[in-house]
């Protein structure tokens, strides 16, 4: 099959189109005829090397971790999936990732795709998606008419993030530059900062949950917009626990947890109408496509979510 490798890690030069053999599945596993996935940070991290202290994968390594597609073939002990079924997932990382034609996928972390969401908008979600849900229901236990602050609102996360907030009848403030202003409010989002122009710490008080999608100097003012028995949620850098302590004030540091019931529930927020995908931007699955994906997630400003095709 077709897939995009790094054989070392480097630049965004290091990816390269390749002819692989198609995974083999385990027991537990499916075999899912990739349609679609998206690019997540974490990509163009691994492939600096970033990350190798953590997911020391061998070379050659395929990147990318969300699939949407078919099911080709099911492992023995999978129950609730056959072949011919519409999936999407955020696969286990592992050095078999999804800028490919085929993906092998553990059944804990599928659900299927209901037949109103198109494969570009389904592989958008898994990574982002979940994550976003993961911070503010799984910690941050978000509630209705909360005060909700999301950073990078017009990012892969942030985006997703308001629209689950505004789910549970939130009110959302989000950060963006201006020239994200107009969609992202589309979005829902109640009170948009163009952080270029706004100090969001001097105009926003009295919050119940920040999301911090960035770190450093503003994890540090995210304190200030926060009141006692806030949460401070970041799933870039951990957050100081003595300080919010002091602050008494909920902070931690999340990593996801890929889970196919809890995509499941963002396929039906999708379903009603309550959550879309928006994608910035598309490439094919080709050496060069992937490595201006790169380039442009390398940017920090891509808009939305950046999708790459995979024709069938
Ligand atoms: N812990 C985990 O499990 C986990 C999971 C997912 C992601 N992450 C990490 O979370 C971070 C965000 O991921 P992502 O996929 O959402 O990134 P992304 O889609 O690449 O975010 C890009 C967005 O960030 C906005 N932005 C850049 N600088 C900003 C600033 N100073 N203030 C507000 N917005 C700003 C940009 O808007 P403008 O162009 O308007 O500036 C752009 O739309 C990454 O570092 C990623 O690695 C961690």
């Amino acid at each position: 099959m077709k897939a995009v490798v790094i054989e070392q890690y480097g630049g965004k030069e290091q990816l390269v189109e390749k002819e692989i053999p198609v995974p083999e599945i385990k027991s537990d596993q499916v075999l899912v005829e990739l349609h679609a996935t998206s690019i997540n940070p974490i990509d163009w991290k691994l492939r600096e090397g970033y990350l190798k202290e953590m997911l020391d994968f061998e070379f050659p390594i395929t990147l990318g971790w969300d699939a949407a597609g078919i099911v080709k073939e099911v492992g023995e002990n999978v129950q609730k999936f056959k072949v011919g079924d519409r999936v999407f997932a955020r696969p286990e990382l592992s050095r078999f990732g999804t800028y490919a034609e085929y993906a092998a996928v553990d059944e804990h972390v599928l659900s299927h795709l209901p037949e109103e969401i198109s494969y570009e908008q389904a592989a958008a979600v898994p990574l982002a998606g979940l994550t976003a849900r993961q911070c503010l229901v799984d910690f941050a236990e978000i509630k209705e008419g909360e005060k909700v602050l999301l950073h990078a609102g017009s990012g892969g996360v942030g985006h997703y993030a308001i629209q689950i907030a505004k789910s549970f009848g939130a009110y959302t403030a989000a950060t963006a530059s201006g020239k994200n202003k107009d969609w992202v409010e589309q979005l829902g989002v109640d009170r948009f900062i163009n952080y270029q122009e706004e100090d969001f710490a001097e105009v926003l008080n009295d919050f119940d949950i920040v999301l911090d999608t960035i770190g450093g100097e503003v994890q540090e003012k995210s304190y200030n917009v926060l009141k006692e028995g806030g949460r401070l949620v970041s799933i870039v850098q951990a957050p100081d626990e003595n300080k919010a302590g002091e602050l008494g004030i909920k902070a931690g540091f999340e990593w996801l947890e890929p889970d196919g019931e809890k995509l499941a529930q963002l396929a039906n927020l999708m379903v009603k109408g309550e959550m879309v995908s928006k994608v910035g931007h598309r490439f094919p699955l080709t050496q060069e496509g992937l490595r201006e994906a790169h380039q442009l997630s390398e940017s920090h400003h891509a808009t939305g979510k950046i999708v790459i095709t995979i024709p069938s």
